[in-house]
């Protein structure tokens, strides 16, 4: 497969980034022509921020599997679509070529249909990272059910608040999954959620652990013995959908600064060209490449760069079933040389976790093989990017600092492997049909160089969301509202005097836990649910290896037993209520928070506490009792 439009040199990255801007139907019609459709589009780009109203290639069908997938068999038909390395180095690995691939989303297709599953219907996923994760999201795709992925870790309570929200009445599930020495009930976390959700049809039942589940009656079944029956039908071809343009290919939850998670809803036109585009470009993949990301597909980065950019342009996906520190800190590394990676995009945090471990478990693995290393998920600081790029690409192989975000569906600023500058820190410069601006403090446009603001994007690209499931006025508000006629990313950002860009971090009261978007206010609602407690608020501090982590003040009138002990509960219900990956990482018990008269929480304050910058904690004139920040400042753990 050869990619026209891969930029080449900087003279075209600057020439392909000017069309996109000034003839964007052109630049972007152009681009679309590459892929397959089922009937052409009748307009390119047709947008209002202002309500919002975005649509790309109106009046277009396709089916993304059909690009994903049968675009390549005559071509590519035995290339490794996916290579599959389980949690346990000792397990044998697994490779299913583009027509291995094919054949089992087909049948897996077919399985959904047998089920009852029909265009349009949403189809809940809950699983593992094994090959039959992509082959459910695959199979989804083909027939036009929308998928919503829910990462492994999320709880009983947030599975069934997402899946309420999108009225899924399929479920895919495993009955468990292994993670590093762990293995986890899947199933059973299911059957917890499903209690309250007594319009879901059907739980399709993955083997992966077999760990004991309990099957209900007339709702739950195996996926093996549905294979089987399709099997007994011979097999049958399943017709991709011709969808729309527009028409949803999945939804994604994700958290923001107020309420529950919101389904951040993608198309299927839009969505194929950006995640592709970018993955081509960004990376710079060549034909033969071993590409090896090891996010997890639960979340967008698994979506957009494990299952549909690279698929989408006929690469190898390396998916991982592990984490990078069990058996140990070379679990990465050993799979980098065993199957000879050319190009791994991981998170700071990973590395800052196995940089921790040190440098002993690189040492011993032939890493010759890696041409180009990529982060995404949180800003990178400069040891762990020095870290990486000595002892992982041995001082040669470009770092891609990939910006992006759930809403945006695919990479926005970055460098070009290879092709446009790194700078360390930075993600430097927009991929073409990207429009940063940097709003200030007044919400006037920062024109100027070496300067910082809040920022947006002026135009669409063909990526960004949609809507948000059932509740367009949210999607409004949330991102199209703050500034008129901009899209507002929840990011600081600072553009120095070249024009390259560096992502400071959140500035709404979202957190980045491990690469993590968790909002604080959802953290806050799962620990007042905890016996006893009275009020809290969540604030994030640096962390050595998650980037930031939750620290929580919490006013609790419960029976005081051990303090300690008082923190392991209140845990565990942050763990029931959201999942593990929302636990506190300190609680702070007060006796009042700092408010302002009109009731508002000061987290000015609470953040500095958190951060240990006791001193300088600005005016406090303002506060309904001041003398709680001394006695914050007093417990400040
Ligand atoms: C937020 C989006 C994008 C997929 C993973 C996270 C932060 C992401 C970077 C980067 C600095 C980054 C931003 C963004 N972020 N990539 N390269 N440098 N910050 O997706 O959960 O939607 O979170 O992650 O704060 O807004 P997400």
């Amino acid at each position: 497969m050869s990619y026209p439009y891969q930029i080449k040199s900087i003279e075209e990255y600057k020439q392909q980034y000017k069309k996109s801007v000034e003839q964007p139907d052109e630049f972007w019609g152009e681009i679309a022509s590459h892929f397959k459709w089922r009937k052409k589009w009748n307009k390119v780009l047709d947008w209002e921020f202002k309500t919002p109203q975005i649509s790309w290639f109106a009046g277009g069908q396709i089916n993304v599997t059909e690009n994903c997938l049968d675009r390549h068999l005559d071509t590519l038909g035995n290339k490794p679509a996916l290579i599959w390395e389980p949690n346990n180095p000792e397990d044998f690995f697994r490779v299913l070529t583009y027509k291995e691939l094919h054949f089992k989303v087909n049948q897996f297709a077919q399985v959904l249909l047998n089920n009852g599953v029909k265009k349009g219907d949403r189809v809940c996923i809950y699983m593992g990272m094994i090959p039959e994760l992509s082959i459910a999201m695959l199979a989804c795709a083909r027939i036009g059910a929308v998928h919503s992925v829910i990462f492994g870790g999320f709880s009983a309570q947030s599975i069934a608040d997402r899946v309420e929200d999108a009225h899924a009445e399929y479920i895919v599930t495993c009955d468990g999954a292994y993670r590093g020495a762990k293995d986890v009930a899947l199933k059973s976390v299911i059957d917890d959620a499903l209690v309250r959700c007594q319009f879901v049809r059907r739980v399709i039942v993955c083997t992966r652990t077999r760990i004991p589940v309990s099957m209900i009656k007339g709702r739950d079944v195996w996926w093996e013995d549905e294979i089987k029956k399709v099997e007994t039908q011979g097999n049958p071809f399943v017709e991709p959908v011709a969808m729309e343009a527009e028409d949803p290919l999945f939804i994604l939850y994700t958290s923001g600064s107020t309420g529950k998670p919101k389904g951040v809803v993608h198309t299927c036109g839009g969505y194929l060209v950006w995640t592709n585009y970018t993955f081509v470009n960004v990376f710079q993949y060549k034909p033969e490449e071993i590409y090896f990301c090891t996010a997890d597909i639960g979340w967008i980065t698994g979506h957009s760069y494990i299952v549909y950019g690279p698929l989408s342009a006929g690469a190898t996906s390396l998916i991982f079933e592990g984490i990078p520190t069990w058996p140990d800190a070379g679990r990465f590394w050993e799979i980098v040389e065993k199957h000879k990676v050319n190009i791994l995009y991981t998170a700071p945090t990973a590395i800052r976790s196995l940089m921790g471990h040190g440098e002993m478990f690189t040492q011993g693995h032939d890493l010759s093989s890696i041409r180009v290393l990529g982060t995404v998920g949180e800003p990178i600081n400069l040891e762990a990017w020095n870290w990486y790029n000595k002892y992982i690409g041995n001082n040669s192989a470009p770092i891609v600092d990939t910006w992006w975000q759930t809403e945006t569906a695919g990479i926005l600023i970055s460098n070009l492997a290879g092709v446009t500058p790194a700078k360390p820190t930075y993600a430097t410069l927009p991929l073409p049909g990207v429009q940063p601006v940097l709003i200030d403090e007044n919400g006037k446009e920062i024109e100027s160089f070496g300067v910082s603001g809040n920022l947006c994007m002026k135009a669409p690209w063909p990526g960004i969301l949609r809507t948000t499931w059932g509740d367009h006025e949210r999607c409004r508000t949330t991102y199209f509202a703050t500034y008129a006629d901009l899209y507002f990313t929840g990011d600081g950002c600072f553009r120095d005097q070249e024009g390259n860009y560096r992502i400071t971090g959140r500035v709404d009261d979202v957190l980045n836990v491990s690469g993590h978007r968790i909002g604080t206010a959802e953290v806050e609602n799962a620990i007042n649910m905890h016996e006893g407690v009275v009020e809290s608020a969540v604030v994030g501090y640096p962390h050595d290896i998650k980037g930031q982590g939750i620290y929580a003040y919490v006013i609790y009138n419960g029976t005081h037993g051990d303090a300690e002990q008082t923190r392991n509960n209140i845990n565990a219900t942050v763990s029931r209520i959201i999942g593990p990956i929302a636990k506190p990482d300190k609680i702070q018990f007060v006796n009042g928070l700092p408010k302002t008269r009109s009731g508002k929480i000061m987290r000015r304050i609470l953040r500095k506490v958190a951060e240990n910058e006791l001193e300088n904690l600005g005016d406090t004139t303002t506060l309904l009792d001041p003398s709680v920040v001394d006695e914050i400042i007093q417990g400040h753990i």
